[in-house]
């Protein structure tokens, strides 16, 4: 009996190493140990053995159903892990397929350069208003005291939709807007395209970006402009630039004045960029809000006073970032955007 039980588990054991999957498992689970199973066979014929013989017998077979079924549940785990990994590369996905990629643009140095003033005047309590690049006349030229005959109004200096319509010339109009609009006391600054008729060359473009500010309130004088100007300037450009303030004439500023500010390239000392001179000039015009303004948008100009500035963004863009042509801003070659 003893043979035959060692010959059981010996059998039992190759058999379950041949295996290949878990169906079969269970196969030779009632081989050897179902009701008609070849150990419980010979466990039934105990009641033969001698009574010396059968804790000997027993022992040794319930030895030998633990290690089949050792072996069975090892085989088990081994069968599941198996399937388990077939299943997970079955539904493996392939998320590094390779796809167009798309690269993350910037921002164009001109609309850099527009958050960087907006910002800054933003820093120095103004607000930041939008106004229309169509306009009517009234509000481009009549409500800012332009006179019927101002050169600027001339159909060879505009762009007219029709009489009345036109691309705003400037972005002062916005003032208009602003006054009209809100309530003194009041500081803003508006951003924008403006247009003008203009023969295209490395500093004119019949398309042009402004920044206006304008400041009203009680009081206001003309060493507040003259302050909020070069502390602009300043903050801008660096602390070692100067301005300077040149009389001037707008219609629609009285007095007024253009700025000049320190050579960009020589910061003062004077070389051939700026003609030896130390200044860039024109920067920007500015002037105290003419009282007939205030008065055509319904401001009491005995009780309240202001000033305001007009500058051309491109030009402080070029200079900013080193550009030497303006067209350069308008072509949107990446090749040349991309150095930003
Ligand atoms: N609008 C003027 C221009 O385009 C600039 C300016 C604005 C001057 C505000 C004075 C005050 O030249």
């Amino acid at each position: 009996m003893k043979d035959r039980l060692s010959k059981i588990k010996e059998e039992a054991i190759a058999d379950i190493k041949s295996l290949s999957n878990l169906e079969s498992l269970e196969n030779i689970r009632i081989k050897y140990m179902g009701k008609k199973g070849e150990l419980t066979s010979v466990l039934r014929e105990m009641g033969k053995l001698t009574k010396e013989e059968r804790p000997v017998i027993g022992q040794m077979a319930n030895e030998i159903r633990q290690e089949i079924e050792q072996e069975l549940s090892e085989a088990r785990e081994r069968f599941k892990e198996k399937l388990k990994e077939e299943r997970i590369e079955k539904e493996k996905i392939d998320i590094t397929i390779t796809k167009k990629t798309r690269k993350l643009g910037h921002r164009h140095p001109l609309v850099a350069t527009i958050e960087e003033l907006e910002n800054l005047f933003i820093s120095m309590g103004f607000s930041v208003v939008e106004g229309p690049e169509i306009e009517t006349v009234e509000y481009n030229f009549d409500a800012l005291n332009s006179p019927e005959n101002h050169p600027s109004r001339d159909l060879s200096d505009t762009f007219y939709i029709t009489e009345d319509i036109l691309l705003r010339t400037h972005t002062s109009p916005v003032q208009i807007r602003a006054m009209k609009t809100m309530k003194p006391p009041l500081k803003i600054v508006s951003a924008g395209r403006t247009f003008r008729f203009d023969d295209v060359d490395d500093t004119h473009s019949p398309m042009f970006h402004q920044l206006e500010g304008l400041v009203i309130d009680e009081k206001v004088t003309m060493a507040n402009l003259m302050d909020t100007i070069d502390i602009f300037i300043k903050q801008l450009f660096g602390k070692d630039m100067k301005t300077r303030f040149r009389p001037h004439h707008f219609p629609f500023t009285e007095p007024s004045a253009e700025v000049d500010v320190s050579c960009f390239s020589c910061k003062g000392e004077g070389c051939p960029t700026c003609d030896g001179t130390g200044w860039s000039m024109e920067l920007l015009g500015c002037g105290m809000v003419h009282p007939k303004v205030l008065e055509n948008c319904g401001i009491d100009p005995e009780k309240y006073s202001g000033f305001a500035f007009g500058m051309g963004i491109d030009r402080i863009t070029m200079v900013k970032y080193g550009i030497n042509d303006i067209r350069l801003l308008f072509e949107n070659d990446n090749r040349f955007l991309e150095q930003f």
